[in-house]
């Protein structure tokens, strides 16, 4: 089944790579990409950020020194600065040298053989558009739900819609606690179709109101396979993992 069909008849559960195949290889690399390719995901879920002088990379925190050597966040840096920097000694000794990805590099290298569910992290000025012109360099197929664009952030997804009116797009959610959602499903449902929530909050209630007003729901990061089954059961639209082979054989079933 292609994704529209999937998307239109829920047979199946999209399975989405976070950060690629980051259970088995350091995230946001292409050694975690090429084994979500291997796989045969759904999509590849990757964070872009811009450096300080505006060019994309992919890596997902904010704070540099968790993983790496050095201190500061990715906007403190020119691509010069970093591009060598290593994102794989962290994840193991034989990932040593591992190097920051550029995400033009990621469009030129796999183009259309990944459907994208894009996330843009701590986005800073002219970030959406810098990301639709090279969408429109490597010829991304931006049709058929074919790239997803995501964010924490509501007022980059605004311009994102504003940009296109037709590319789908998922608000994300962090909400630890039962506390208020910071917007409604229904405000969501205005410019989004998915949400992307963390799977703790995911409950028959939310999916319920989210069917109602044709929203769909994704969970992240689930790893753990009863937690799949149990969201594949409940009829999530998608599963955001770090381990996207085990969805797969659980939606096989
Ligand atoms: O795809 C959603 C998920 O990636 C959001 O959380 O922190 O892993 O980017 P995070
Ligand atoms: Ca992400």
């Amino acid at each position: 089944l292609t994704i529209k069909e999937t998307l239109m008849t829920k047979k199946d559960c999209l399975v989405i790579a976070h950060r690629g195949a980051s259970k088995y290889k350091p995230e946001n690399t292409l050694l975690a990409y090429d084994l979500a390719l291997k796989i045969g995901v759904d999509y590849l879920e990757l964070d872009v950020q811009l450096t300080k002088d505006q060019v994309p990379v992919v890596y997902h925190d904010s704070d540099l020194s968790k993983k790496t050597d050095i201190k500061g966040s990715i906007q403190d840096y020119t691509y010069e600065e970093i591009k060598n920097l290593d994102v794989g000694k962290w994840f193991g000794e034989e990932y040593r040298g591992t190097k920051l990805v550029n995400f033009e590099t990621v469009l030129r290298l796999y183009g259309n053989q990944f459907n994208y569910f894009l996330e843009i992290k701590n986005p800073t000025d002219g970030i959406e558009q810098i990301i639709f012109n090279l969408f429109e360099k490597y010829r991304i197929d931006l049709t058929n739900h074919r790239v997803v664009i995501q964010s924490f952030d509501q007022n980059c997804l605004l311009k994102v819609r504003e940009m296109d009116a037709n590319i789908p797009i998922n608000q994300l959610i962090l909400k630890k606690t039962e506390e208020e959602m910071p917007y409604s499903l229904t405000e969501i449902s205005t410019y989004a179709e998915g949400l992307g929530i963390n799977q703790s909050n995911v409950n028959e209630q939310l999916l319920s109101e989210a069917n109602r007003i044709g929203l769909k729901i994704y969970p992240y990061t689930v790893n753990d396979s009863e937690k799949m089954q149990q969201f594949i059961d409940m009829g999530v639209t998608g599963i955001i993992s770090d381990c996207p082979d085990l969805v797969k054989s659980l939606n096989l079933n």
